[in-house]
């Protein structure tokens, strides 16, 4: 009878001991599983991000409480006036989705800490302020309702919370030792890493299905933060507890860690190749601004022509990433006039050229691109795609072709394109015969069946 207690004993705190390590690990999965989870996102190849919060008032930078130092009390009112009376995101949706988008991700919370939703857990929220109302429910439902997979950016950073430490990043950040540790005295950034918890707890669970989750970001190092400021691995836990299939970017510092992480995120670069991590190729997404300046930035003039913008997405998927273009709508709650004419160039593009876009990526090796041209391939129909950037007089050489190629049309209205094999240098090339006149394309494409 003993013997059978202590046995009992034994194994309930072998069990326990197991279900502990179990808890303590982030969900795993196969390669093969992560690619299946990850599969629409892929394909989708083309979101929408969007910074809005009270730096639209502003109108400098969605940095401008930092850059400019300003207290709570100076930031104050933004709050006391934030009112976007025209605000519809209804028209956004319509607008992203007109641009050829599948996804978008909004800031649920960024940097200066003031919540777009009716959080339980703080008063500085889109509620309390003149307007009123829970802003992400409204969008949640109006790009859903227009076919758009749904994310949230939230800042792990926060500049207004009172537990949150002054750090390097700070607007009230200091020059010694001695002087952070006073501003600091009786913050607790336990009660702050609750807080995230809860907030993201209630992002995940009030809203729906939420596709994707974008946690921005870490800096560890002196007077920085990282994994264990933030309790990183157990926020993420969180999320992939209340949303298993949800896409979660590379910023909470668990590079090293599996299942820390499902994308990488260069952030207004053009990679020069596709991103490996231990000389395998990752999945990667490049956020990429119109202008510069992630928040409504009225005085921005260095805006980016349709032609760079369709160039930027055509780049990334070529190097088999995907492209997520910011829009920082402003305080009344519209789009930038200027975002609308670009997102409008773009969709004009991608009405007649997505299929270049959608479900491709890198070429196979063995593919060369013509000068002034970018390949893209799409590995379910075979099919290769020719974006030329510069229009070329009459005549285009894909080198080392011939024996791969079945037919070649323009892609926006499907016309063919003659071409003749085996000029006498090389054998296997083809020679494209183009129409002298460009079509009326920003950058047209070459369909390319291969064999
Ligand atoms: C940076 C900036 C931030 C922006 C983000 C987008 O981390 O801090 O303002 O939200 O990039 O990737």
């Amino acid at each position: 009878m003993k013997i059978k207690t202590l046995t009992t004993a034994f194994l309930l705190v072998v069990l326990l001991i197991i279900s502990q390590l179990i808890q303590a690990q982030l969900p795993r999965e196969t390669e093969t599983q992560k690619i299946q989870r990850m599969k629409w996102w892929t394909d989708a190849r083309f979101g929408m991000f969007i910074h809005w919060g009270l730096y639209a008032l502003p109108a400098r930078h969605e940095w401008v409480k930092n850059y400019e130092r300003m207290t709570n009390e100076q930031y104050q009112k933004y709050f006391e006036s934030f009112n976007p009376d025209l605000y519809n995101p209804h028209e956004w949706a319509r607008m992203a989705k007109e641009a050829g988008m599948k996804y978008v991700v909004l800031t649920a919370k960024h940097h200066e800490g003031f919540c777009l939703f009716d959080s339980k857990y703080t008063d500085y929220k889109s509620t309390n302020t003149p307007f009123g109302k829970d802003l992400i429910k409204e969008y949640v439902e109006a790009f859903r309702a227009e076919g758009l997979k749904v994310g949230f950016y939230y800042s792990l950073i926060d500049w207004h919370h009172p537990d949150y430490t002054i750090d390097s990043r700070h607007p009230q950040r200091q020059d010694s030792d001695t002087a952070y540790a006073r501003l600091n005295k009786g913050k607790d950034m336990n009660r702050y890493r609750e807080y995230m918890k809860n907030q993201v707890r209630e992002l995940l669970t009030n809203y729906g299905e939420i596709s994707i989750i974008w946690f921005d970001f870490s800096f560890p190092g002196k007077n920085g933060k990282g994994r264990a400021d933030w309790d990183s691995e157990n926020l993420l836990k969180l999320a992939r507890s209340l949303q298993p299939g949800i896409i979660v970017d590379d910023r909470l510092d668990l590079r090293d860690v599996e299942g820390g992480w499902d994308f990488t995120t260069p952030e207004q670069v053009k990679v020069a190749k596709w991103p490996e991590m231990n000389r395998k190729k990752i999945p990667w997404e490049t956020c990429q601004t119109f202008s510069g300046s992630w928040g409504y930035f009225r005085d921005e003039t260095s805006w980016k022509s349709p032609a760079q913008l369709l160039e930027l997405l055509i780049e990334s998927v070529s190097k088999g990433g995907n492209l997520l273009l910011n829009v920082g709508p402003t305080a009344r709650g519209m789009f930038d006039f200027r975002a609308q004419e670009r997102l409008k160039a773009m969709g004009e593009w991608m009405k007649y050229n997505n299929r270049s876009i959608y479900g491709c990526t890198e070429a196979p090796a063995g593919f060369t691109a013509p000068a002034n041209s970018i390949l893209t391939y799409n590995p379910a129909t075979g099919r290769l795609y020719v974006h030329l950037l510069a229009y070329p007089m009459s005549r285009l050489t894909l080198v080392n072709m011939a024996d791969k190629v079945k037919y070649v049309q323009f892609l926006h209205d499907a016309s063919e394109i003659r071409y003749s094999t085996g000029s006498n240098e090389t054998k296997n090339d083809i020679t494209l015969q183009l129409p002298v006149l460009k079509p009326p394309v920003e950058i047209p494409v070459l369909e390319v069946y291969l064999k």
